[in-house]
């Protein structure tokens, strides 16, 4: 029996060893020291051996019980690190990886641009003024001493939405909306989106213009010139000269388009200025009598000027963009830079 007892122990070591789960060693543990286990039915088969033989033959028996439960004891430890270290493995925090990047917007170039050209009005003791993208006629053409057969007024030009119902084609719809509100003295500018159908490097169908009005008794075009000379300066730097060319807008009596001295080569001549050295920056004038008897303002008393700067274009300019159409895309590789 001892030989077989001897064996049962030899068996139970290479089973333990293959186990790989506690599942399997709980089942091991039932088989060979469980109640119905086979050293169990050694215990009952005591009665059958000599007397004076039975207490060596229980010790015998219990040792090989207490080896085989530590066995499994020692096994089910093993398999617990085991499976402790593959967890470890498989569910571990590698606190050496990079972090995941949260991207930071950034304000748009034209926005930037927007609150400058605000920041230096303001100064000035202007005010910000705003009107609505969706005009009618009057607003945008009528009250503009803009006659019916003007060209601008010609679909090819202007957005319609409907019969009397457009997109401004000029932030000066907002001149007419605060001299209808306001008696002089007046002093805004309006900063805001236009809209016309034109499409290509420097023409966007969708662009921003910046309305500088100026009513108040004695105001003349040289006022005009030293706002507008002072805006330039600040914005460009001490270096750049502007020009007057003239001009003729319907709702400015005299105009001019206003030119400065090429951002880049300082008035040499490069390819930003195509060779001229000047640089168009918008459209300037003397309100015209007609608009302000329009719009019920004494044009005996008061004189005013105004002035439209593309934003756009200023933004171009200052930041070194050579297509307009990149202010639009939404490209974050461009946007990114600002
Ligand atoms: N609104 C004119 C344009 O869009 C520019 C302008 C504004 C001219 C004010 C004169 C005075 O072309």
């Amino acid at each position: 029996m001892k030989e077989e007892i001897s064996k049962v122990l030899e068996t139970a070591k290479n089973e333990i060893e293959k186990a790989s789960s506690v599942h399997e060693l709980q089942q091991l543990k039932s088989r060979y020291i469980g109640k119905k286990s086979v050293l169990n039915s050694f215990m009952q088969k005591i009665s059958t051996i000599p007397k004076e033989e039975r207490p060596t033959f229980g010790n015998i028996l219990n040792e090989t019980k207490n080896q085989i439960s530590e066995l499994l004891l020692n096994k089910e430890q093993r398999i617990k690190e085991l499976e402790y270290e593959t967890t470890l493995k498989t569910e571990s925090l590698d606190l050496t990886m990079p972090g995941r990047k949260r991207e930071k917007g950034s304000l748009h170039p034209i926005t930037k641009v927007w609150w400058e050209i605000e920041d230096i009005f303001i100064s000035m003791g202007f005010e910000v003024a705003e009107g609505p993208d969706i005009e009618d006629e009057f607003h945008n053409f009528d009250a503009l001493n803009t006659p019916p057969d003007h060209p601008a007024r010609d679909l090819s030009d202007t957005f319609y939405i409907d019969n009397d119902v457009l997109l401004r084609t000029q932030t000066s719809t907002v001149q007419v909306r605060v001299m209808q509100k306001h008696k002089p003295p007046i002093k805004i500018i309006s900063p805001g989106s236009c809209y016309r159908n034109e499409h290509d490097a420097s023409h966007s169908p969708m662009f921003h213009q910046v309305e500088a009005l100026v009513v108040d008794e004695g105001v003349t075009f040289t006022d005009l010139r030293d706002v507008l000379n002072i805006f330039i300066k600040k914005m460009f730097g001490e270096k750049i000269e502007s020009r007057f060319r003239p001009h003729f807008f319907p709702f400015t009596e005299p105009s001019a388009e206003i030119d400065i001295i090429c951002v880049k080569c300082y008035g040499k001549g490069c390819n930003l200025c195509k060779g001229s050295g000047w640089l168009e920056m918008g459209g300037a004038g003397m309100v015209d009598p007609n608009v302000f008897d329009i719009l019920g303002i004494d044009s005996k008393k008061y004189t005013g000027y105004a002035f439209g700067l593309g934003i756009d274009r200023i933004a171009m300019l200052k930041y070194k963009i050579p297509d307009m159409r990149m202010l639009f895309e939404n490209d974050i590789r461009f946007l990114k830079q600002f």
